[in-house]
């Protein structure tokens, strides 16, 4: 797309030695943002820069912003305009404030943002982060900067891994992009605009940063594409691996006890993939898989080429390949056309599948994607009189699935410290948090409790 210069000529500044600069970085959005702030934290910090977590101390602030739908990007200009406020405040004072945008909102809106919010100094598009280092260089020699272009080179061989100490300071749990953008244009949807086309990141260096994960104390990784099952790639002794292939090979990983992925799409569950739902214990029994809607109709307005019942059918064979699985889903209410009847539908396909967690959304056109411009836009009222509806079907089960739970043996996964001293705070299977007693185990420890108790979206239990 994009990428031009706002300002004067390049002039390269380096960070004066010994002059820690602290970064501050805000992440909106989905887990690929948090994973590419993390990438973008590292290689700041290959240019001197300390990640801090209060804004007041910090040199730069980078937003890392999130387009899906509307709220999102009009919380990004009211942060900065806070920002700007402060960026005012530092410059009586002598002391500089670097302010930069990074994510989809970068990279859809370009140089809107300068042109909205003059005090931002650089923005940057998710395909350009491997540049941020020379970036920020020119824009500490006083230009502005508008980098969104979608690289050629492969932004993975350029960014820095993690130091190991950071990695261990992240936590037992890690996320892993495998694959990013998506070529399915759902009528609804901005990432194909945002992220660009599909791109899986090579089988060797996925395994690379998932030993390095492993090796830095990482029991449990999230495999992350915006279409993540349609990854694919060249297996180790050549032939095509998909999915469920890499998933196979990544459990062999010594210390790597627990995996996950997501964000999936319906049409690329391969049979291999399901497979390794039945065959691979590391693999847990937890799936995202999106569906939007119930209504045949919508599904076919939505451009996701599958109907309902093909869904269903989908959930009867991953079930029958994995019986303790657990569905989470997306949904999106008031799509343009959707009637009663349609909505009835959603309603009907949530009571079919019984979801251990769903996300509901009201529809929010985006600019340039097809839904936009269709006929029968729904009211905001109908929106909220049927996402209040769905929501409240959607909550039930997700009550329901958490009190089955109760008198249950689970493995859980040791995190982090509790709030309350003498806890500590695992992670279920399912991905609910388990509050157990300090002593039960270590951080990074996988141990079997028994659940006693349930809180709203919490689990509370006993060693077994
Ligand atoms: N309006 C409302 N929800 C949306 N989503 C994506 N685009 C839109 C939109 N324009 C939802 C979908 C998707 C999730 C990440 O966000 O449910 O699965
Ligand atoms: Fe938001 Fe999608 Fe971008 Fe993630 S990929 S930040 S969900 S627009």
């Amino acid at each position: 797309m994009e990428s031009h210069d706002i300002g004067t000529a390049p002039e390269h500044q380096p960070v004066p030695a010994g002059a820690a600069k602290k970064v501050f970085v805000k992440t909106y959005g989905c887990q690929m943002n948090v994973y590419d702030s993390q990438r973008m934290t590292d290689a700041l910090a290959a240019e001197g820069y300390v990640a801090t977590d209060a804004v007041e101390d910090a040199d730069l602030v980078l937003l890392n912003t999130c387009h899906i739908r509307e709220k999102a990007a009009e919380k990004v200009y009211s942060e900065l305009g806070r920002i700007r406020d402060m960026k005012a405040e530092r410059a009586e004072t002598g002391r500089e404030l670097l302010i930069g945008v990074a994510g989809c909102v970068a990279q859809a809106e370009g140089a809107e943002i300068i042109r909205r919010a003059p005090a931002v100094d650089l923005v940057i598009g998710p395909q350009t982060y491997h540049r941020l280092p020379d970036v920020l260089a020119r824009v500490r020699g006083g230009q502005k900067i508008v980098e969104t272009d979608y690289a050629i080179e492969d932004k993975f061989e350029h960014l820095p891994q993690p130091k190991r100490a950071e990695v261990a300071k992240r936590g037992v749990t890690a996320f892993l992009t495998v694959q990013e953008g998506c070529d399915k244009f759902c009528t609804f949807c901005v990432v194909p605009y945002t992220r660009g086309s599909e791109v899986s990141r090579p089988v060797a260096q996925i395994v690379a940063e998932a030993e390095r994960l492993a090796e830095a104390g990482v029991r449990e990784v999230t495999l992350l594409g915006q279409n993540v099952n349609a990854w694919h790639g060249e297996g180790e002794n050549g032939g095509e691996w998909g999915l469920g292939r890499l998933l196979l090979r990544l459990a062999k990983i010594p210390g790597l006890a627990r995996l996950r992925y997501t964000t999936s799409h319906p049409r690329d569950m391969d049979d291999e993939l399901i497979a390794a739902h039945r065959d691979l214990p590391a693999l847990m029994p937890y799936l995202h898989l999106p569906v939007q809607s119930g209504s045949d109709r919508i599904l076919k307005a939505m451009n996701r080429r599958h109907t309902a019942r093909d869904y269903l059918t989908l959930i009867d064979r991953i079930r029958a390949a994995r019986g303790d699985i657990a569905m989470s889903g997306d949904f999106i209410v008031g799509f343009p056309g959707e009637t009663d009847a349609d909505f009835e539908a959603t309603l009907k396909l949530v009571r079919n599948v019984s979801y251990a967690s769903a996300f509901t959304f009201k529809y929010s056109p985006r600019p340039g994607t097809p839904g936009a411009e269709m006929d029968g836009h729904v009211s905001e009222a109908v929106k909220d009189e049927r996402l209040q509806r769905l929501q409240a079907l959607v909550n039930e089960q997700q009550q329901g699935f958490i009190a089955g739970m109760v008198g249950r043996t689970i493995s859980t996964l040791i995190e982090k410290p509790g709030r309350r001293p003498g806890q500590k705070v695992g992670r279920s299977p399912w991905l609910q948090p388990v509050i157990v007693d300090d002593k039960a185990g270590g951080i990074g420890d996988i141990i079997d409790v028994r659940i006693t108790k349930t809180g709203p979206n919490s689990l509370f239990a006993e060693l077994a």
